[in-house]
């Protein structure tokens, strides 16, 4: 059916995947904004055009910003930041008075020869086109059923995003939780979601690992995180690409996506996904500065589970979404908001369950989870991975080691702990498979609980929940809606603590 779509959709999914020359970044209709203008070209102050424009450059060791307003050459909008240049554009007056942007050091990693880049690419474009032809399917599919609500064309809606910009203030959060985002996924169509890409300037590195590189990104005047992917994780960035856009993922506790894009550039191709940024970082970095009072502890740990519970569950009907299990649970992807709820992040192992359609779709990633935070059964190699309850089991495994970690960081009676990595006291850094497998698995090891939660009658309760997600026998533990229902319960009882003698 998605063969019989009209020719625009083909051209809008050809230009998705990169494959014709678009123009995404277009004026508005013929109105101009007024700009900051600081340029050796500036005739005044302030300059009007279509949309204004920073501008920098090294030349000869020395960095100059240029900002000016634009006026032709939208292309220029498409800059990705190299070593030597980076561009940002944006449609709001004076949205460029403020901006300072970074180049962006590049050690990258490009590909051996041009004769690779193929390779590469093929698959994972394939894989793409299939995923996008099938949202376009669903879209069409539901965008029929609510034709009366008024029709525009596809192609229309990426100018009235950007027209849009003009009046809004958050237009992320508008466009986001507008009726034009896809019927399918929790993301936007795909051009938009390009559009929006290439109008992100990347502004400072704020993590780094074997995955890649996050980077605090700036669209239209609000900061969105930009997780480049590593060239070998490819699969990692198609994982999490393809459950976003097909599963309705939106849930306070889950990070919002926003965008996906793949660009080759320099015979290198670039893997980009936009998601929500949050300035307090991962829940990892925010224990290192943070010391909590047991109510912050709960709070933190209540939220993460509704997120844990939202992905395992199933939810049946057209606004459904399949049973997931995360299989890479740990503070580093859980990410801490300005509310100080927790939010889970990094699908890319993610497998997906229907019960009601029956499949079970575990991907393709050779990645695996993070050592430290492996169960029992996956290092000793028992787990049943034709079986997805086995994978949900051990997401609870790595979810009582998250709730350990943030009960060390818990004041009572003006004690606490440092911040450790589980295991810390019984593994190296950047553990082995083997050394793991000693611990968990032959001494049968778990990490201390603190003794005094033990005079908190909630935090009590809180040990007991993580000796219950830490059974060797799998099934045995805790499910993420029992985790998140105690937990509520925990965090709303009244907190008198035991009498100490
Ligand atoms: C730009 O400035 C001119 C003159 O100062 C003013 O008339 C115009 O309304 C401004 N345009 C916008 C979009 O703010
Ligand atoms: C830029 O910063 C100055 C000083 O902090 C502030 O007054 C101005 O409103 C800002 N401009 C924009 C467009 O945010």
């Amino acid at each position: 059916m998605a063969l019989g779509a009209p020719r625009r959709d083909l051209l809008m999914l050809l230009m998705a995947l990169g494959l014709t020359p678009g123009d995404p970044v277009r004026s508005s209709g013929g109105s101009l904004v007024n700009c900051t203008c600081k340029s050796p070209e500036c005739r005044g102050p302030i300059c009007q055009g279509a949309w204004c424009t920073v501008v920098l450059v090294q030349e000869e060791g020395v960095s100059r910003e240029h900002r000016s307003c634009g006026t032709r050459d939208p292309e220029l909008c498409r800059g990705r930041p190299t070593e030597f240049f980076n561009h940002y554009c944006c449609y709001k007056s004076f949205c460029n008075q403020n901006v300072s942007l970074t180049l962006k050091a590049t050690p990258s990693e490009q590909p051996s020869g041009d004769g690779q880049l193929p390779l590469v690419l093929g698959p994972v474009l394939a894989l793409l086109a299939l995923i996008a032809l099938g949202a376009l399917a669903l879209w069409h599919i539901r965008r029929r059923r609510r034709k009366n609500r008024g029709l525009h064309s596809q192609l229309g809606e990426s100018s009235i995003i950007l027209k849009a910009s003009e009046q809004r203030d958050s237009m992320l959060g508008d466009l986001l939780d507008s009726d034009c985002t896809t019927g399918s996924g929790s993301g936007l169509p795909f051009l938009v979601q390009r559009t929006v890409a290439r109008q992100v300037a990347l502004m400072e590195c704020v993590g780094k690992g074997r995955y890649g590189e996050v980077w605090r990104g700036l669209w239209h005047g609000e900061s969105v995180a930009v997780k480049i992917f590593s060239s070998r994780d490819e699969q990692s960035w198609f994982r999490e690409t393809e459950i976003y856009n097909t599963v309705l993922l939106r849930h306070d506790n889950i990070l919002g996506f926003i965008a996906s894009d793949m660009t080759s550039r320099n015979s290198s191709t670039q893997l980009w996904l936009i998601t929500h940024y949050h300035e307090h970082g991962s829940l990892y970095d925010f224990l290192q500065r943070q010391t909590l009072e047991p109510q912050l502890a709960l709070q933190l740990a209540v939220s993460a589970a509704c997120g844990l519970a939202h992905l395992h569950v199933e939810i049946f009907g057209t606004q459904g979404k399949p049973a997931i299990a995360h299989r890479d649970l740990k503070s580093r992807n859980v990410l801490v908001k300005s509310n100080l709820q927790c939010c889970i992040a990094d699908l890319g192992l993610a497998v997906m369950h229907s019960q009601s359609s029956d499949y079970l779709d575990i991907g393709n990633n050779p990645r695996v989870g993070t050592k430290r935070y492996m169960a029992p059964e996956v290092l000793d190699e028992q787990i049943r991975t034709d079986c997805f309850e086995s994978y949900k089991w051990t997401d609870i495994w790595a979810f009582g080691l998250v709730l350990w970690e943030i009960t060390r960081r818990v004041i009572v009676n003006g004690i606490v702990e440092d911040y450790r990595p589980p295991f810390y006291d019984a593994v190296p850094n950047d553990p082995s498979f083997e050394d793991m497998k000693k611990v968990v698995c032959v001494d049968q090891q778990t990490p201390v609980i603190p003794n005094r939660l033990a005079a908190d009658p909630v935090l009590s309760g809180l040990a007991q929940m993580m000796r219950e997600c830490w059974y060797p026998n799998p099934s045995a533990r805790l499910t993420a809606l029992r985790i998140k229902k105690t937990l509520q319960k925990l965090s709303s009882s009244p907190r008198k603590p035991k009498a100490t003698h």
